[in-house]
């Protein structure tokens, strides 16, 4: 079976003080409900990762992924973090081809490709979102357009490594607008994607958990949850917010 993931996207939010108290809240409300069958994700910047992990013990299910790495295994590339780097740290995630990486640092799906090989070389789980645009879903061109970032995005992966990839929907038009695509719209997409993963998995593409990402909250988390191909969500806004993360976290 896949597993039901929720992973809060903290982007460039939060301080020392602020991020920690957030994690405690989180930490304290989740501690003793390792068997809630959710995986839990938090995707901090940078400097909170490895305070966040030694704080959240595995065995409670809270997980720790990076919001961004390179695609080298290390040079002179100042200011940018590696694969090889998070894995001594025992990150276990890495969020990939962020709607926002893709536009403002002009991430292209061949560079996101290798960055997902990177990671997987290293035993990190890709969180690999991919999505369409407004107009792209104005003039229909979505299934296009998603199909070919999950192509180009995921090329050349053996089996046994797309099975350690989180897929993550995220339609650009959703991300911080407070519009969330329907559940209808959200599963039609989740669907397709799993027949493009199954392409190469075969059935094996069941196990794959695939995550809806854009204006998910505490309001509409059950519905979007309760779609058949629907396994979870990556959540920015919302997850900024204790009781809010924790109620999408029990929309399950
Ligand atoms: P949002 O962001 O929940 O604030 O729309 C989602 C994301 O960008 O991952």
């Amino acid at each position: 079976m896949r597993k039901k993931i929720v992973a809060g996207n903290w982007k460039m939010n939060m301080t020392r003080e602020t991020g920690l108290s957030l994690v405690d809240e989180i930490y304290q409300a989740l501690g003793n409900n390792a068997d809630s069958g959710v995986k839990v994700i938090l995707a901090p910047p940078f400097p909170f990762l490895f305070e966040v992990r030694d704080w959240v013990h595995q065995e409670n299910s809270i997980f720790i992924s990076a919001q961004n790495c390179h695609h080298e295994a290390n040079g002179a590339f100042t200011g940018e973090v590696s694969a090889e780097c998070l894995a001594s740290y025992d990150c276990n995630y890495c969020i990939v081809g962020h709607s926002e990486r893709r536009l403002y640092f002009h991430e292209d799906d061949e560079l996101i490709n290798l960055k997902i090989q990177r990671l997987l070389h290293n035993n990190i789980s890709p969180i690999f979102c991919c999505g369409e645009s407004l107009d792209e879903r104005e003039n229909e061109s979505h299934f296009e357009v998603v199909g070919a970032q999950i192509q180009s995005g995921l090329k050349g992966l053996k089996k046994n490594q797309l099975l350690k990839v989180v897929v993550a929907y995220e339609p650009v038009w959703a991300i911080g607008t407070g519009k969330t695509a329907t559940p209808e719209q959200a599963q039609e997409m989740h669907a397709f994607i799993r027949e493009k993963l199954a392409e190469v998995l075969g059935n094996e593409a069941s196990q794959v958990s695939i995550l809806y990402g854009g204006s998910v909250k505490p309001d509409n988390a059950k519905e979007l949850f309760s779609q058949a191909d629907i396994d979870g969500g990556l959540i920015g806004g919302a997850s900024l917010d204790s009781s809010d993360f924790l109620a999408i976290i029990h929309s399950f």
